[in-house]
């Protein structure tokens, strides 16, 4: 059994910095602006004088903050603005009622059932990912960022409105998407704390208009479903499923132009998240030439991949969740608070930001055991399962959790099952450095060799 190592871990600031470095760092990274006591704090203080900013690792607050009096600890209305001209009003940025009314309409397309439908999908968009790969599959250095997210925007296109990524206009909104990404370079995390007006916020006119270019094209695809659900020919999949429930409360669905805003986070949360998560476990694997070969010969156990099959492949999923633990793809999630609290003893003022970070709470040295190592095998512990109840949450907690945590298990499992049944990893030597953009990725990109494991491999999984 593999004794784990301790993969990368961005480097922590000195604990006494001058303001100017910190806004520095800030402004480049969180993780690089943040000192290494946040591993061990239960609370503290963000050291931006500006303006009050709390980090909470104690799990009781989180579970204050996520799951005991959500509704008193919104999203903050600079998140919305950070990202308005792309996602317009989706259920990513919402509030209160209009927030409401939107998780009951999306909720049900995300149920059991309906993953059960949308698993083909998935299951192709597998296939065209392992078919890219085959070809690459020689030994060479494969980026794989971009291998992982042209698999989850294939996943998301395929399974939300049965087209994929080789579709003309779903690869314009990839390719787009990417040009956003390119002209936005400083979206990360510090982008969504307040920070004083005369730090300029980047939203140059070409990010504008890629937005509104990505918007047009997800506008065509909507408007184009509306009419084959009115002649009576969707598809069904989960854009049929949401544009025709009934909110059981109004009686209404979405308008088109709400629907547009959903497609857009559903998009963007489905890909960028999953495609992080998936680089970061090909690359741990890579490492962890032991936990691979595991991974790899369990898979082989498996005679068909199967919706009902995955729920076999219990080691994998040890696996993508430890994943999940080290690298979480949202690092941090930020709040906002609408009454004075009390904290720890402290008072919090009304209109303070409460930052909530899967990163550290998920690292914390005073919860986790080695929480540094990469270590599959602590999910079979009871010590693991109870410490991860109130200090693991990649997908948030309480009424605000992803709406597609369910979805992204699957996609993980599966694709790396069908990743590991044909191709056997190896690093290049090359380490990655985690960085905090819209989600976790690598500074400069994730390389590994892929070679194909030989005859026993086989393209040809049913569904
Ligand atoms: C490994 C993959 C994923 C991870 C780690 C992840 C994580 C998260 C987290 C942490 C949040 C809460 C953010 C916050 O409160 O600020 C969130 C929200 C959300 N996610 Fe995911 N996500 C993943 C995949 C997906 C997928 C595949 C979809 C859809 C197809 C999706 C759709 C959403 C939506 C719509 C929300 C907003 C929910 C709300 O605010 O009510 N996510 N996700």
């Amino acid at each position: 059994m593999s004794k784990g190592f301790i993969p990368p871990k961005p480097e922590a600031r000195a604990d006494k910095v001058s303001i100017f470095t910190h806004i520095k760092l800030f402004r480049k990274d969180i993780f690089a602006s943040q000192p290494a006591k946040l591993y061990r704090a239960w609370m503290a203080e963000f050291r931006l004088p500006f303006f009050k900013s709390y980090f909470i690792n104690d799990p009781d607050l989180v579970e204050h903050v996520l799951k005991k009096d959500p509704d008193n600890f919104p999203k903050s209305e600079i998140i919305k603005g950070a990202l308005y001209s792309l996602l317009g009003d989706s259920v990513f940025v919402t509030n209160g009622e209009v927030w409401k009314r939107q998780r009951r309409i999306i909720d049900p397309a995300f149920e059991g059932g309906r993953l059960r439908d949308v698993f083909p999908s998935m299951l192709n968009a597998g296939q065209a990912a392992v078919a890219r790969l085959d070809g690459l599959a020689d030994g060479r250095a494969v980026e794989v960022e971009e291998q992982a997210s042209q698999m989850a925007a294939d996943i998301i296109f395929r399974t939300l409105f049965s087209i994929p990524i080789t579709d003309d206009v779903a690869k314009q909104v990839f390719d787009k998407f990417r040009e956003y990404q390119r002209t936005q370079p400083l979206l990360n995390i510090a982008s969504f704390l307040k920070t004083p007006n005369w730090i300029p916020r980047l939203q140059s006119k070409r990010t504008r208009q890629t937005s509104a270019d990505i918007r047009a094209l997800l506008t065509k695809l909507t408007e184009d479903r509306y009419a084959l659900i009115k002649a009576g020919k969707a598809p069904d999949d989960l854009a049929t499923k949401i544009m025709t429930t009934k909110d059981p409360v109004t009686g209404k669905t979405f308008t088109p132009a709400e629907m547009v805003d959903q497609v857009a986070i559903f998009f963007l949360a489905g890909h960028e998240t999953s495609a992080s998560a998936l680089a970061w476990t090909l690359y741990l694997l890579a490492v962890d030439s032991e936990v691979q070969e595991r991974v790899a010969k369990e898979v082989a156990g498996v005679e068909e991949l199967t919706f009902a099959n995955l729920s076999k492949l219990r080691f994998t999923r040890d696996v993508f969740r430890e994943a999940l633990r080290l690298y979480p793809p949202v690092p941090m999630m930020i709040r906002e608070t609408l009454q004075p609290e009390v904290f720890r003893k402290r008072q919090i003022k009304v209109g303070s930001q409460i930052v909530l970070s899967p990163w550290h709470i998920q690292r914390h040295e005073r919860l986790w055991d080695r929480p540094d190592v990469f270590d599959p095998d602590r999910w079979k512990t009871k010590e693991t399962r109870l410490c991860a109840r109130k200090a693991y949450m990649p997908f948030s907690a309480g009424q605000r959790a992803c709406t597609g945590a369910g979805f992204a298990m699957i996609e993980g499992v599966l694709m790396l099952a069908m990743i590991l049944r044909a191709f056997k990893l190896e690093p290049t030597g090359d380490v990655p450095i985690p960085v905090a953009h819209l989600t976790v990725r690598s500074k400069d990109g994730i390389y590994l060799k892929f070679t194909k494991r030989g005859s026993d491999t086989t393209l040809k999984q049913k569904a």
